[in-house]
C-alpha cells in the first residue's frame, strides 16, 4: 500500500515495522509541509522519529564533562538505593533525555554473581528492568542452565538509558555512565562478574579486542571504588546467539566455566 493511501494509524505502524520507534524531538516537525515551502529559514532539525541508521548522534556534551560530573555523583553514594537516586538525578548523560526509563538492575544484590550487559533496549526501557525482552529470555535460559535464575544472580548495564533506536552508544555517553557502573560493581561486590557481548566487555576490560578474542578466559577486573580485583568472564551476546545459534557450543563451554568457578569460590 502507498503512504498516500494508509491512515495515520496504519502509517505510524508502517514506522514502528521499520524502525523509527522513538520520539526524539519534543515537538512532532511536519517534513512534507518543510519541503513544500519555498526556502524556508535555515532551522536546527529535530527529527520526530529515528531508526538506528538514523538517530541522531551524539549530545552536545563533551565526555570529560560527563564523566566529570558521574564520577562526583557516582562517589556520594554509599548504598544502591543511593546510586539510583543519583541517577535519577544526573543530567550528564543526554539518552536520558530520549529515554522513557531508566534501567538500573535486577535480580539480587546479594548475589556472588553480577552480570553486566551493554544497554537497554525497546522492552527493557518500557519495563525499566535490564534483560526482560527477547534476549534476556534467552539469559535467563542461560542461567538456568547451570542452575540460576534472577534470585541468585544481579543484572544490570554499562549504559542505564536506551539508546535511540538501539543504536550504538558513543564513548561520551559510556564514558559518563562508567563512574556510576564502577560504583554499582563496588557497592554490589560480587565474587564473579560477567560481561554480556563485545561492547560491555570492551568498556569494562578496557581492551579493543572483540568478544571472539576476549570470551572463554578469565580477567582480574579493577577499578578505582575496588580494593581487590574481581574475575570476569566475557560471554556472547545472547542478542548475538539468537542470529547464530551455531556459537551457543562456546557459550556453554563459558557457561561450565563459569559454574566451576562459582563453585570454587562458594
Ligand atoms: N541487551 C543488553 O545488553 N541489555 C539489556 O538490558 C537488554 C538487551
Amino acid at each position: 500500500m502507498a503512504m498516500d493511501n494508509m491512515t495515520p494509524l496504519q502509517a505510524l505502524r508502517w514506522s514502528v515495522a521499520m524502525g523509527a520507534d522513538e520520539a526524539i524531538g519534543d515537538e512532532p516537525v511536519d517534513r512534507y509541509a518543510q519541503s513544500a515551502e519555498p526556502a524556508a529559514p535555515a532551522q536546527p532539525a529535530v527529527p520526530v522519529h529515528a531508526s538506528a541508521s538514523t538517530a541522531p548522534a551524539a549530545p552536545p556534551l563533551a565526555s570529560s564533562q560527563g564523566a566529570a560530573d558521574s564520577r562526583a555523583a557516582a562517589r556520594q553514594a554509599d548504598t544502591l538505593a543511593a546510586l539510583r537516586l543519583a541517577l535519577e538525578a544526573f543530567e550528564g548523560c543526554a539518552l536520558k533525555q530520549t529515554a522513557t526509563n531508566l534501567v538500573f538492575a535486577d535480580g539480587n544484590p546479594e548475589a556472588d554473581l553480577m552480570i553486566l550487559g551493554e544497554a537497554p533496549g525497546a522492552e527493557e526501557d518500557r519495563q525499566g528492568t535490564p534483560f526482560v525482552g527477547p534476549s534476556g529470555q534467552l539469559l535467563d535460559r542461560m542461567l538456568g542452565a547451570i542452575g540460576r535464575d534472577r534470585t541468585s544472580a544481579y543484572i544490570s548495564n554499562v549504559l542505564f538509558w536506551r539508546p535511540p533506536g538501539n543504536r550504538t552508544p558513543t564513548d561520551a555517553e559510556v564514558a559518563a555512565c562508567m563512574p556510576f557502573v564502577q560504583r554499582h560493581i563496588a557497592l554490589v561486590r560480587p565474587k564473579v562478574l560477567v560481561f554480556v557481548g563485545g561492547a560491555a566487555a570492551k568498556a569494562l576490560l578496557e581492551r579493543k579486542e572483540g568478544i571472539m578474542r576476549l570470551r572463554g578466559t578469565w580477567y582480574d577486573y579493577r577499578n578505582p571504588d575496588l580494593d581487590v580485583p574481581i574475575p570476569a568472564l566475557a560471554i556472547f551476546h545472547p542478542a548475538y546467539l539468537l542470529r547464530s545459534p551455531g556459537q551457543k557450543r562456546q557459550t556453554w563451554r563459558d557457561l561450565l566455566m563459569l559454574r566451576a568457578r562459582l563453585a570454587e569460590l562458594a
